[in-house]
């Protein structure tokens, strides 16, 4: 009967308008019906990853996107970098190792941020650097790496290409795929999308379609350049998610309601700014340093004293308020607050408040109403604002 609030890092609340438009009449994939919802979605979904290039889709998760990054630009025994600070840095490290390539793994401690100066010194002793690739948003820590400077340090110190996993990112942080020298962008739906899982999303700089032209690669279904290819007839080389790409037009309507992508960056802006404050309000510590702090997924520190799964399970299960764990390392030692895709600052209000009211019940020491108080204080102000 009651609604699942679900704060998590993704799969992430289904706008109406996006359920009903997946739940339109099937079409066949080959028809002029299907030609048309793929050129007009794909030409509309560009400003979200701030780009020229062709949008392409696959009917898969984020992973599948960042291995057809790996497989179709890379030979075994390429020498590759990888900036990893987390767990899904750590995925493209697996994917790189898997495809048998010479991986120099950037480690950061998990809960920081790569910098712009750090790559530049891992860079400088390397050379033949295939490819360097990075987390945009590190979802399993909440940081967002300054991947614009990253790329900059990507050009001065290599001639490499610039590898981005946007996934828990793209739909909700600002992107300038073309400015910042992104050579392939990736992403999957069901995070700041607002869609259901099954869709990635990816586009490809001209450089990177040079390497891939010249490169042997045996990938057969994440071929790009198959994509490439069939993207020319407004069609995917095979069946497609029809219907995630009939949700991701309506997604699309979403984002021209609001004003424009540039409304939705700032929304997110807001409610990262209300989650921080009230945690700051309440005195519970943030994994992150505010100068890297994700627009899309805050992780918090364990509260001094608190059994961190019997909070989180006693919220569920008397608030239906729906947050993650901590992954690998930071198991037990955080908890993850989503704030992406269909979720607003009204959301953030009545999280806050569950989770204080949460907090009462474990008889946690602190004054109730304090982080509501904080929470709604940054979202007034940012309606004076606009
Ligand atoms: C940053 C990041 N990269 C990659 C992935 C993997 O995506 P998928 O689970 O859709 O394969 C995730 C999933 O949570 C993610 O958050």
């Amino acid at each position: 009967m009651y609604p699942n609030i679900l704060r998590h890092p993704g799969p992430t609340p289904i706008p109406k308008k996006v359920e009903l438009a997946m739940a339109q009449d099937m079409i066949s994939h080959r028809s002029a019906e299907f030609v048309k919802l793929y050129r007009e979605t794909t030409e509309r979904v560009k400003p979200v990853f701030g780009t020229k290039q062709d949008i392409l889709l696959l009917p898969s998760g984020g992973t599948a996107a960042m291995e057809a990054a790996v497989a179709n630009i890379t030979s075994p025994g390429d020498e590759v970098v990888v900036v990893t600070v987390g767990a899904f840095g750590d995925y493209f490290v697996s994917i790189c190792e898997k495809y048998g390539l010479n991986v120099h793994k950037l480690q950061k401690k998990w809960g920081e941020a790569c910098t712009k100066e750090e790559l530049a010194d891992f860079l400088k002793p390397l050379s033949n650097i295939k490819a360097v690739f990075a987390t945009y948003n590190e979802t399993s820590t909440g940081v967002l790496n300054p991947v614009e400077q990253l790329g900059e340090a990507v050009r001065e110190h290599s001639d490499a290409l610039f590898i981005v996993d946007g996934v828990s990112a793209i739909g909700g942080a600002p992107a300038e795929m073309d400015k910042w020298g992104i050579d392939i962008l990736v992403t999957g739906s069901q995070k700041a999308m607002m869609l259901p899982p099954g869709l990635a999303l990816l586009a490809v700089s001209d450089k990177a379609w040079k390497v891939i032209e010249s490169n042997d690669s045996s990938a057969y279904y994440l071929s790009l350049l198959s994509y490439r290819e069939w993207n020319e007839k407004g069609m995917t080389p095979n069946t497609p998610a029809v219907s995630l790409i009939m949700g991701l037009s309506a997604v699309c309507d979403l984002i021209d309601e609001e004003g424009g992508f540039s409304k939705t960056v700032e929304r997110h802006e807001v409610m990262k700014n209300m989650v921080r404050k009230s945690m700051n309000a309440l005195s519970i510590d943030l994994l992150t340093a505010d100068e890297y702090a994700s627009p899309t997924i805050t992780a918090i520190r364990t509260p001094e004293g608190l059994d961190l799964g019997s909070y989180i399970s006693h919220l569920k299960k008397k608030y239906h308020l729906d947050f993650a764990g901590g992954l690998g390392p930071l198991q037990g030692k955080i908890f993850r607050f989503g704030h992406m895709g269909y979720c607003f600052p009204s959301d953030i209000l009545e999280a806050v408040s569950l989770m204080e009211a949460g907090l009462q019940d474990f008889s946690y020491p602190f004054e109730p109403g304090a982080g509501v108080k904080a929470a709604q204080e940054v979202y007034l102000s940012s309606l004076r604002k606009s």
